[in-house]
């Protein structure tokens, strides 16, 4: 299959979508610009793109669940906004442009990401954005999900366990307990969410699930490399962050050769998660070895 035609049409998609929900001005003004000004600074889309993968390869219709893909994409870029704050990561770039922050100030950039967060949920559920074919138990199901993913034992947690282990002693267990929080809950919970508009089976669900905690993993894995050894140009965000505050990162722990190998482990995993699929599920094994080689 033709990975990168995919990948940008479903961007496409998403982007569309964001940009017309964002569309009407409400006032403070500086608020909505603050928002929209972090959500199209562009991102690689990969939550929501995961979420229409799992929705397709469960059989449905890529179009119909644009709305709840394009929610997780606001919780995403929320956590960005608020992890490149000065009392977080205080970093100054982000997707190739100065950080919410830089721009907005900090006391905008703290409610921009939360008007974001909570708007997720509002767009999630609104009977507006729903299609027919789309079940009022599964939108229940998911939001209860992905709130979890979200919040204090997920994402939430995970970024507080990172903040708080800045300059300790390596340690395995404590590494990936952040790494599985702040990153692979959100990405595993944006395949199940695919999986269960779509109405997939306790079997079809397992599988995706394990798929996505695996890519999930790898995913960070991958960013801590790209942290030491990408471009800035590149990655659109400060090369050596992770360094400079001592965060606790798969290169520190193992290095970069073990790194990769154990992402390498990871994607091959998630692949192997997917053999109960037919070729509907093309798209989400090319993203699982696409996400291993991605360069930014
Ligand atoms: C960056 O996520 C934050 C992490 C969880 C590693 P992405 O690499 O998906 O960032 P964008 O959305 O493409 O900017
Ligand atoms: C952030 O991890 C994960 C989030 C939940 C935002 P990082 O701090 O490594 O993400 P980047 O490198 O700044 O994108
Ligand atoms: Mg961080
Ligand atoms: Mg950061
Ligand atoms: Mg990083």
């Amino acid at each position: 299959m033709d990975l990168k035609s995919y990948l940008s049409e479903k961007k496409q998609l998403i982007e569309a979508f964001l940009e017309s929900y964002y569309s009407a001005p409400f006032p403070p003004k500086i608020l909505r610009e603050s928002m929209v000004y972090s959500l199209s600074a562009g991102g690689k889309r990969v939550r929501p793109i995961l979420c229409l993968a799992a929705y397709e390869a469960c059989g449905g219709r890529v179009e119909d669940a644009v709305p709840q893909a394009s929610a997780i994409e606001l919780i995403h870029t929320y956590s960005l906004i608020h992890d490149d704050l000065p009392a977080m990561d205080n970093d100054d770039l982000r997707r190739g442009k100065p950080t919410n922050h830089k721009v907005f100030g900090e006391g905008i950039a703290v409610l921009a990401g939360d008007g974001l967060l909570t708007d997720a949920f509002c767009l999630f559920a609104d009977r507006r954005f729903r299609r027919p074919v789309i079940a009022d138990s599964a939108i229940a199901q998911c939001v209860c999900e992905l709130a979890h993913a979200a919040g204090s034992q997920g994402m939430v947690g995970g970024q507080a366990q990172d903040l708080l282990s800045e300059n300790s002693e390596p340690d395995p267990i404590t590494l990936i307990f952040i790494h599985e929080h702040k990153t692979a809950a959100l990405i595993s919970v944006s395949v199940r969410i695919g999986a269960i508009l779509a109405g997939a089976d306790e079997e079809k669900l397992e599988r995706l699930t394990r798929y996505g905690e695996n890519i999930g993993l790898a995913f960070q894995v991958i960013d801590d490399i790209l942290d030491v050894e990408g471009e800035t140009e590149v990655i659109g965000k400060p090369k050596g962050s992770d360094e400079k505050k001592k965060k606790l990162t798969y290169p520190r722990l193992y290095g970069i050769e073990e790194s990769r190998r154990k992402a390498k482990e990871l994607i091959d995993a998630s692949v192997s998660a997917l053999s109960v699929f037919d070729g509907k599920a093309e798209p989400l094994r090319a993203v699982a070895r696409y996400l291993y080689e991605r360069r930014n």
